[in-house]
Order: structure tokens, then C-alpha cells, then sequence
């Protein structure tokens, strides 16, 4: 009786989920910057730049970067002036009382898309598209969830309703998400000539947003390495001297 029992709790068990919405598992990619040595990969960052501003940042703004952390993924100081003077920025008052606009600095903050949130709502059916400089951070599965969501859009299962101006995305909880799909392949054409492949634009961008998101990793990283070898050396030499102290007694 008891066994009869537990095998319809462990059928029920295996039934519920597959019966239940689950969500599609995020396929794991290899990442530069993986693992306790891991590195931010300088050319896919620079290409993942390039897919940010000429793609996703009619969008999306970038509200913590300015201009000259670009040199953080090596960009020298004369391309970030130029890319900084391609923007034009609001600033002033001028002595008029009036505010102006002006070429971009590198101490400027990324120029957002839209003066503010209405303004976005208004030009995207109502949606809002989040600010991206820490969304890596903000969401479950960080770059392998970008890189998945820039690739997710499927056609809707038969039978499923789609809301207005909304677009099937296999990763988007509920599946159904206001960002119409932004990238195709061959959106940009790369600096460094690397084929602008969907995969590679999403990977990229991926990238770039990891690196916003946490600019100092690498440091962070070399400085645990330090105090692992540092905690290591000192084992040794604790139990060098404590065998010595101790030699006399035994
Ligand atoms: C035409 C405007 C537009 C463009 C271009 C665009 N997005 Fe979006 N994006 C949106 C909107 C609107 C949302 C909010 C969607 C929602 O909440 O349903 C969004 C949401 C997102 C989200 C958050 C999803 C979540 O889990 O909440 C990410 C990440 C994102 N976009 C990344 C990008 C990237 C990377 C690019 C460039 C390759 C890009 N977007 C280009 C409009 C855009």
C-alpha cells in the first residue's frame, strides 16, 4: 500500500511540471570572463559598443557610463573623443538663461534616447525600455539571459494570444515582451571586420554590457588570486614554524 503510494506521488511528481508553463532553460554560453581568471574579451567589448550605439541606443540609455570609461575596454583617448563629439548634448543655462546644445565631451554621461520616461512611452506603444547599464546584474542568468533574449524571438505557439504590438520571446517571462525583436543579423558593420553574424552581435553586446555593468571585475579578480597565494605561502610557513617550535617537545 505504502509503495502504491509513493508511486502516484512520484508520477504526480514527474507530471506537474511538464504539464505546468516551464520556462525555456537558458542555453550556457563560454564567456572571456568566466572563471576566477576570466578577462573581459577587449575586441568583443569594442564590438558589443558598437552594437549598443548603433542599435539598441535608440532605445535604451546607459545612464551610468560616460564617455571616458570607454577606455576601460581600450579605447585610446582620441576615439573616445570622437565618439563622445558624434552626440550632442544638452547643456547651460548660457548666459541668455537659455540652454544649448553642444558636442559631446568625454566627460559627458551617455547621452539617453529620450529626455524622460513619457517621452519613451509615447514613442513605443507605452513601453519602457529599461536603462542597460546594470541590467546584467538585474537579471537571473546575466549575460547568458541577454545573449538568449537578443536571439529568443519565435513565432507564437498555435493557440497562444498575443497582446497588442507585443512579440513572442522564448526567454522573456510570459513570454510575450514589448521590444520588438532588435537585432537580425548584419545590423553593423564591425570596425574589425568580424562577420556580423545574429550569434556573434548578441555575444558581443553581451559582452559590453557585462563590462558595464562591472568594470572593475578584473581587478577584483586579481586581487582574490593575490590573497588565495598570499593565504597559501603563509599556510606553509605557519606550519614550517609551528613543526619547528614544536620539534623539542616531542
Ligand atoms: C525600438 C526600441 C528598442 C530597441 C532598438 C532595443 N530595445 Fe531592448 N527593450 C525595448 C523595450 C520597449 C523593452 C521593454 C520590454 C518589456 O518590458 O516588455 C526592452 C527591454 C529590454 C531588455 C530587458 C528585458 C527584461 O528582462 O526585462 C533588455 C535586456 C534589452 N531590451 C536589451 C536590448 C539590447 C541589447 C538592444 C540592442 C541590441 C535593445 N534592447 C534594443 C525597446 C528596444
Amino acid at each position: 500500500m505504502r509503495a502504491l503510494a509513493l508511486a502516484v506521488a512520484l508520477f504526480a511528481l514527474a507530471v506537474v511540471p511538464a504539464g505546468a508553463q516551464e520556462e525555456t532553460p537558458l542555453p550556457k554560453q563560454s564567456w572571456s570572463f568566466d572563471g576566477p581568471f576570466g578577462t573581459y574579451d577587449r575586441a568583443a567589448a569594442q564590438r558589443g559598443f558598437q552594437v549598443y550605439e548603433e542599435v539598441c541606443s535608440h532605445c535604451h540609455s546607459m545612464n551610468l557610463l560616460h564617455y571616458r570609461d570607454l577606455e576601460g575596454i581600450g579605447y585610446s583617448e582620441d576615439e573616445i573623443k570622437a565618439i563622445a563629439a558624434a552626440q550632442q548634448v544638452t547643456d547651460g543655462p548660457n548666459d541668455q538663461g537659455e540652454m544649448y546644445q553642444r558636442p559631446g565631451r568625454p566627460s559627458d554621461a551617455f547621452v539617453p534616447p529620450f529626455a524622460n520616461p513619457e517621452a519613451a512611452r509615447a514613442a513605443l506603444n507605452g513601453a519602457l525600455p529599461p536603462d542597460l547599464s546594470l541590467i546584467i546584474k538585474a537579471r537571473e542568468g546575466g549575460p547568458d539571459y541577454v545573449d538568449g533574449l537578443l536571439q529568443g524571438y519565435k513565432n507564437p505557439p498555435a493557440g497562444m494570444k498575443m497582446a497588442d504590438n507585443m512579440q513572442y520571446n522564448e526567454y522573456f517571462t510570459g513570454h510575450q515582451i514589448a521590444m520588438p525583436p532588435p537585432l537580425a543579423g548584419d545590423d553593423v558593420k564591425f570596425a574589425d571586420g568580424t562577420k556580423a553574424t545574429l550569434t556573434q552581435e548578441a555575444h558581443d553586446v553581451a559582452t559590453f554590457l557585462t563590462w558595464a555593468s562591472e568594470p572593475t571585475m578584473e581587478e577584483r579578480k586579481f586581487t582574490g588570486a593575490k590573497v588565495l597565494i598570499f593565504l597559501l605561502v603563509m599556510t606553509g610557513v605557519l606550519y614550517g614554524a609551528k613543526r619547528q617550535i614544536w620539534a623539542a617537545v616531542h
